[in-house]
């Protein structure tokens, strides 16, 4: 089965519902800057390219909605808006920088009439839209390197086509890995607690023929202790200047121990997750989600109520435990403040 995690077609914006793949298969619409703040703090769309291509695409959602107005006052209306879509997930930097691409090219635009700002804002949307698409190719193609016949995997989470437009990060790796005809094996960790190794990764990843196998998280020491693992590529949500990156909680855990049992640990992200205002990870903010998805799985209680949870969204692997960082500009290996320098990712005015 194919599908389109994010399409924009006729003036309608639809995902792939994400939150009960793959028990339930639909597609759903966001028609307003409510529905679109909603689908990106649900998860209904969710992976960090993901997020900023939709709310690209929802911004224009938005503006379109706008009744006609005095040009400052739309505006006014373009940044609240923004600032709004920005508040929903505050970790994956992807989100916060499409929008600000978006802002900077309705400024630069400003003497133009509104409806030609339109216009522009939909154009951007959609190039940051093939950007990413392409974005991934690239890095799949550079990550594909480092992948040797034979090798077992490990990954977390799901970075792959549901987390993107394209093929993904970490997943596109291993997608181009097995097009070159290499035979790999993939672990996937279940990532709990929303699951987005067993019910995202595995799903995706069956489809594309990957030879999976699915473990629960509390596994990952024992299989590479087995000697099981070669490599884990994971994706991220935000790459501070000197290389510290936010992913899904439990991959700084499965760095650990990929040190001790001495596995190469690769991150693959496109330059849309290097946030260089940062100097490192303990600057970057981790989003903090609700107690009850600790205490639940697919919607259903399986600890007392009224137990108390914690749960951080995020967590961030020192760049001193990430063997190379893959990007669709090639690979760093060893990351590091100077090394990344080189990379040349512009800061947006914000
Ligand atoms: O909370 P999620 O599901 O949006 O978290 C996603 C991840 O952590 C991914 O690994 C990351 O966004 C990279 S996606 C290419």
């Amino acid at each position: 089965m194919r599908f389109n995690t994010i399409q924009y077609k006729k003036g309608r914006l639809t995902i792939i519902d994400q939150r009960m793949l793959p028990l339930k298969i639909r597609t759903i619409e966001a028609d307003s800057i409510k529905d679109v703040y909603s689908c990106i703090q649900t998860l209904a769309v969710r992976g960090a390219p993901a997020i900023g291509v939709f709310a690209a695409y929802g911004l224009v959602i938005g503006v379109k909605k706008l009744k006609p107005a005095e040009k400052k006052y739309f505006f006014k209306q373009l940044f609240r808006i923004i600032d709004y879509l920005k508040s929903s997930r505050p970790t994956a930097v992807n989100l916060s920088w499409a929008l600000d691409r978006m802002k900077n090219v309705a400024c630069d635009n400003y003497a133009k009439k509104i409806s030609t700002i339109t216009g522009i804002l939909l154009k951007e949307a959609k190039v940051i839209h093939r950007e990413d698409k392409a974005q991934c190719e690239k890095i799949g193609a550079h990550g594909a390197k480092l992948i040797k016949n034979g090798d077992a995997i490990l990954t977390h989470c799901n970075a792959g086509c549901l987390a993107t437009t394209g093929s993904g990060t970490a997943l596109a790796v291993i997608y181009k890995a097995k097009q070159q005809g290499k035979k790999i094996n993939v672990y996937i960790d279940e990532t709990r607690p929303l699951l987005q190794g067993a019910r995202l990764s595995a799903w995706e990843m069956q489809q594309r023929g990957v030879d999976i196998t699915l473990i629960c998280d509390n596994m990952s020491g024992f299989i590479m202790k087995q000697g099981k693992v070669d490599k884990v590529i994971v994706g991220a949500d935000r790459i501070a200047r000197n290389g510290d990156t936010a992913n899904k909680i439990g991959t700084y855990s499965l760095a650990v121990l990929a040190k001790a049992h001495n596995i190469p640990f690769y991150v693959a992200a496109p330059s849309s997750t290097f946030d260089f205002t940062l100097k490192n990870g303990r600057e970057i903010p981790i989003e903090q989600r609700s107690q009850e998805e600790v205490k639940k799985i697919m919607n259903v209680y399986h600890a007392p109520k009224k137990v108390k949870a914690y749960n951080p969204a995020f967590d961030i692997t020192p760049a001193d435990y990430i063997s190379a960082i893959i990007t669709e500009k090639g690979v760093i290996e060893r990351p590091c403040s100077r090394k990344l320098k080189r990379l040349n990712v512009k800061t947006l005015k914000r």
